[in-house]
């Protein structure tokens, strides 16, 4: 089986309970973190790790996603005409981005189900995932990268992970296995969202994968799991028993925008990555917070 990786699937057909009411006409993916939706910076870490085609999985009420990532004559044509060249050239990139695909999971049965919807467009090759949900924030490499560099060398499926307090681990799929070099871990177990006394690891898979397509076959026999929902977790047990599967401890700051908290964490730190927006978050938290007038407790 090839070891290139030109393949990725963005599963963004989650209802977004989490973000209520913003999510109720509108995909959480495509929020915006600073002035781009959360769904392009996913796209953008494909493109960047060597993607070349690219399927988002999509579901009602997530039009703008493809509308998003499709030219809009109409305002390419104003701002041409009005000569808004940085922003005309803005808007006709993000047209001819990637070769994007959309498919639409009909009912929401869960990220397995979501992926198993992927099949014809995978056909027989490894592939990524990558949630869209899930900004992995990198200083050199982007995170799907670090993973692709090291499924060219080992040849495994990989999840991606990263270490999270024992208290939170209940919040995530864990890892259980051997760590072989820094970073890589041979695995002999998932564990979804364990007790923290019986957690195997402190490892969380975060939203990133490299799967080989056996795991269609696998999607098939499986059945749903916990929430009633088919599990991507569950699948991955038994590829993991069939063929091995190894982990990645990405490097990177991760945020879930499907969480609010999450969301505002990821607006903040984008935010100090601009000069400018850093020295006004910087003055407007020195006027508002020091002196902590905006703190609902001494209104
Ligand atoms: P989440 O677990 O965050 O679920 O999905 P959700 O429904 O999107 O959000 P909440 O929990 O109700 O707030 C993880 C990823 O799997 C996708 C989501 O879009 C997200 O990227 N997903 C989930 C699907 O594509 N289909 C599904 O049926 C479920």
């Amino acid at each position: 089986m090839t070891r290139k990786i030109r393949k990725a699937v963005i599963p963004a057909a989650g209802l977004g309970t989490r973000c209520l009411p913003a999510t109720k006409s509108q995909p959480k993916e495509m929020l915006p973190l600073i002035n781009k939706p959360a769904i392009q910076y996913i796209v953008e870490e494909a493109i960047e790790s060597g993607i070349e085609h690219i399927l988002i999985i999509t579901g009602r009420n997530k039009r703008s996603i493809e509308d998003h990532f499709d030219h809009n004559i109409e305002l390419e044509n104003v701002l041409k005409n009005r000569g808004k060249w940085s922003h005309y050239k803005e808007v006709l990139d993000i047209a001819e981005m990637a070769d994007i695909h959309f498919i639409r999971q009909k009912e929401q049965l869960g990220l397995g189900h979501a992926i198993s919807c992927a099949k014809v467009f995978v056909g027989e090759e490894p592939f990524a995932v990558l949630l869209g949900d899930d900004i992995i924030h990198h200083s050199s490499k982007p995170a799907l990268k670090q993973m692709i560099d090291q499924y060219e060398k080992y040849g495994q499926s990989v999840v991606g992970v990263q270490e999270v307090a024992t208290e939170n681990v209940s919040k995530y799929g864990i890892i259980s296995g051997q760590k072989i070099t820094n970073h890589v871990f041979e695995l002999n177990d998932l564990v979804e969202k364990p007790d923290p006394e019986d957690t195997p690891s402190n490892m969380a898979i975060v939203g990133r994968y490299i799967i080989h397509p056996e795991v269609f076959d696998i999607l098939e026999d499986t059945k749903p799991g916990r929430g009633g929902e088919i599990q991507l977790t569950d699948a991955l047990k038994n590829l993991c028993r069939a063929q091995g599967l190894q982990a990645c401890q990405l490097e990177g700051k991760r945020f879930d925008i499907g969480d609010v908290w999450g969301y505002i964490q990821a607006t903040l730190s984008l935010a100090i990555e601009d000069e400018d927006l850093e020295r006004k978050l910087q003055y407007f938290c020195r006027e508002n917070f020091m002196n902590e007038k905006m703190f609902s407790n001494n209104r």
